[in-house]
């Protein structure tokens, strides 16, 4: 797909992964703001089902190999069946295989809106949370301004209608971080979207914090403190300098954003 993109046979690649870890080695491309944040969802049967991820432990869980459901089952040590496609994997539940599937919300939501006797249970493990947005090349930086333009007057209404229709706002507990209520400014989106790229990774899309760093809506100090922490990174954590690599203006507008939330 990234291929098309390169060799110019199409402009824009929509549903990728706006996160430091997937955009750091393309450098020759150009990440938008996400539209929405992808999720991972327990789904089984409203009767006689797992009423709470706790009610997991002893089941049989079924999985999509190599997804970050996947991940999120072993590493919660369920017991799990892998699956190739995710056709088998709702077959394998409709039939009872499993007694449950632990899926990304695109896939839970369009299966629960068409299955009335399943319930999605909305796992919240903000390592996991995946925003996605759309990509173009380096040289098309007006395009991508464009498309983040429209993203934002699609934002409020139209992105979550699209969302309910597919039933992913069915899968998630919370609304994606995509919809704030007030526009943002063309610093604090800029600041938005260097956060979700650069640090959201650890600290969290909605910078909550997560089990590998610090909630930084909970940040104590000044924005000057904020600014010097980033620059300098803390010696022996994962956080590294910043210096020469984020203006300070940008830290700074990044500080503000995350006030902002
Ligand atoms: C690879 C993981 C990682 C990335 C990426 C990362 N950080 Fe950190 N950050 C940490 C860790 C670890 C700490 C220090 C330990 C802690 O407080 O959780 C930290 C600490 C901080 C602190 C101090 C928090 C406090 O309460 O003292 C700030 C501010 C901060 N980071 C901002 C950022 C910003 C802004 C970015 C993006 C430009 C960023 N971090 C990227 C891991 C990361």
């Amino acid at each position: 797909m990234l291929r098309q993109l390169y060799e110019s046979h199409c402009d824009l690649l929509m549903g990728v992964p706006v996160t430091g870890r997937y955009a750091d080695d393309k450098p020759q491309l150009l990440f938008t703001a996400p539209y929405y944040v992808m999720t991972q969802v327990v789904v089984a049967p409203t009767v006689g089902g797992v009423a709470s991820l706790e009610g997991l432990q002893g089941k049989l869980v079924g999985v999509q190999a190599m997804t970050l459901s996947d991940q999120l089952a072993y590493e919660r040590g369920w017991n799990r069946k892998v699956y190739l496609k995710s056709e088998e994997l709702f077959a394998a539940l409709v039939s009872s295989e499993v007694d449950a599937v632990v899926v990304e919300s695109v896939f839970a939501g369009p299966f629960l809106r068409k299955s009335p006797g399943f319930r999605g249970l909305a796992v919240r493990d903000p390592q996991r949370e995946l925003p996605i947005g759309a990509v173009v090349r380096k040289t098309d930086a007006e395009l991508k301004d464009a498309v983040d333009r429209a993203l934002k007057t699609l934002r409020d209404k139209s992105v979550p209608d699209i969302l309910s229709r597919y039933g992913i706002m069915l899968a998630q507990a919370a609304p994606p971080p995509a919809s704030e209520p007030a526009p943002l400014s063309a610093q604090l989106r800029s600041a938005r979207s260097t956060y979700l790229t650069q640090c959201s990774q650890c600290h969290g899309t909605d910078a909550n914090g997560t089990p590998a760093a610090a909630n930084l809506r909970a940040f104590k100090g000044t924005e000057d403190d904020f600014l010097r922490v980033v620059r300098n990174g803390r010696p022996g954590t994962a956080m590294t300098p910043w210096k020469g690599l984020i203006d300070d203006d940008d830290i700074r507008n990044i500080a503000r954003y995350i006030k902002g939330l």
